[in-house]
């Protein structure tokens, strides 16, 4: 079992990006909405144009691009990352479209204070493209998952997931753009349920005191 430490009072957040950053700009106008006792300290993304850098500048909050590309390999990358994510202070560290492989170091040190969104119904469809796969396959429910981050891609402990429906006229654009109304429906509710010290890793699943429903049918 994953013991996840919570300090009491003011906990920190930071976000990694790689583009739009719209999940990142839901949590935080959620957490605004609703006077969440947490203080985003830093985003932090992997090349210096993403949009999402935009936003948090606009909030105030410190925004960093760390260039992958600056970079000779994954493992001096990754320890750039956790060398500034360690500075900000961070209780949960939140991937919201960070489109790199962390290395398993990484994963390893922020283990259980590192939550991922990935926009399919894990296990189903991992990786790139989701939406085009979904499609492929007939599937007739898609959706998004929030998870604890583990060593394999798009893999860890599911603590919330939202589906949509497929519709026969749909295509990956239609079905993107439900799916990521969905995802800024869930990311906030998860950040949310971390924040306040309902979530315990079992093995592989979360348990959330008290109980509620991980899944949420749009
Ligand atoms: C989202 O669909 C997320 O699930 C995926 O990348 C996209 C990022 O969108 N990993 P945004 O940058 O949060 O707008």
């Amino acid at each position: 079992m994953v013991t996840i430490n919570y300090i009491v009072g003011m906990l920190s957040i930071v976000t990694l990006i790689s583009g739009r950053g719209s999940n990142f700009e839901a949590i935080v106008k959620t957490a605004q909405k609703e006077r969440w006792l947490v203080k985003f300290t830093g985003v932090i993304a992997n090349q210096a144009t993403a949009k999402g850098l935009d936003f948090a500048r606009s909030q105030g909050i410190p925004a960093f691009a760390i260039e992958h590309r600056d970079y000779l390999s994954r493992e001096s990358f990754d320890a750039a990352l956790i060398q500034q994510i360690e500075a900000l202070g961070a209780n949960l560290v939140v991937l919201a479209g960070f489109m790199r492989i962390l290395t398993p170091g990484f994963i390893r040190h922020f283990e259980g204070r590192l939550i991922n969104i990935h926009p399919a119904l894990l296990p189903a469809f991992p990786g790139l493209h989701t939406h085009e796969r979904a499609l492929e396959a007939g599937a007739t429910e898609h959706g998004a998952t929030v998870h604890f981050v583990s060593e394999g891609v798009d893999e860890g402990p599911i603590i919330c997931q939202a589906s949509v429906p497929v519709l026969p006229e749909d295509d990956a654009n239609s079905l993107a753009a439900r799916v990521l109304a969905a995802e800024h429906q869930i990311y906030p509710r998860a950040v949310k349920w971390f924040l306040d010290g309902r979530l315990r890793i079992v093995g592989n699943q979360v348990q959330i005191q008290p109980p509620e429903s991980q899944l949420i049918k749009l």
